[in-house]
């Protein structure tokens, strides 16, 4: 299953999918920040990286990644449910973080909602720990965890 899923840069027609997934996946029960319009200037901006997990036109995932002078933020890394646990999200990370390596970033930090425990399992998993809790991050409250993974460690 996994080799059909190609993973590679997004390319701006890709834009409008990812907004969908991200609203879906992502954002839920949140105010929509990753607009189409948005991500359509990330795609070509050149601090940001961002990927798509395709087979033809149809995206299984997808992540954004902003890139600053010493640390990398991850913005967004998303699944389709029905694709998870095959490798698809790490396979996503894997690419993010090579980028890191090469750009000679070796901070990389993110914001996930506390209650997301798979999310937070998978990080984890990755080598990223949680270095603070925040609360009422979201809009209605819920609070986050920031992590960080620190790539000068395997
Ligand atoms: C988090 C997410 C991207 C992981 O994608 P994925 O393709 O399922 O991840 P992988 O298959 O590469 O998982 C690798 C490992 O991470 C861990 N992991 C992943 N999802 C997990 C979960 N829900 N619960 C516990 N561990 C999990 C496991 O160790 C897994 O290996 P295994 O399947 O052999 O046990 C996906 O669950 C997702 O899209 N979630 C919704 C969006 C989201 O929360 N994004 C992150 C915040 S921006």
């Amino acid at each position: 299953m996994e080799q059909i899923w190609t993973v590679e840069p997004a390319q701006g027609k890709d834009a409008a999918t990812m907004a969908l997934l991200s609203r879906n996946l992502i954002e839920y029960g949140l105010p929509w920040r990753w607009t189409p319009g948005r991500l359509r200037r990330c795609i070509s901006h050149p601090d940001y990286v961002a990927l798509t997990a395709r087979h033809g036109p149809t995206l299984g995932g997808f992540a954004v990644m902003q890139f600053y002078t010493r640390r990398a933020h991850l913005c967004l890394l998303g699944v389709v449910p029905s694709l998870r646990r095959q490798g698809l999200g790490g396979r996503l990370l894997n690419w993010l973080e090579e980028s890191c390596r090469i750009a000679g970033v070796f901070d990389v930090e993110l914001e996930v909602r506390e209650s997301n425990r798979g999310a937070v399992r998978f990080y984890q998993q990755r080598g990223f720990v949680t270095a603070k809790r925040i609360r009422h991050y979201y809009t209605r409250g819920e609070h986050a965890v920031r992590m960080r993974h620190d790539l000068r460690r395997l």
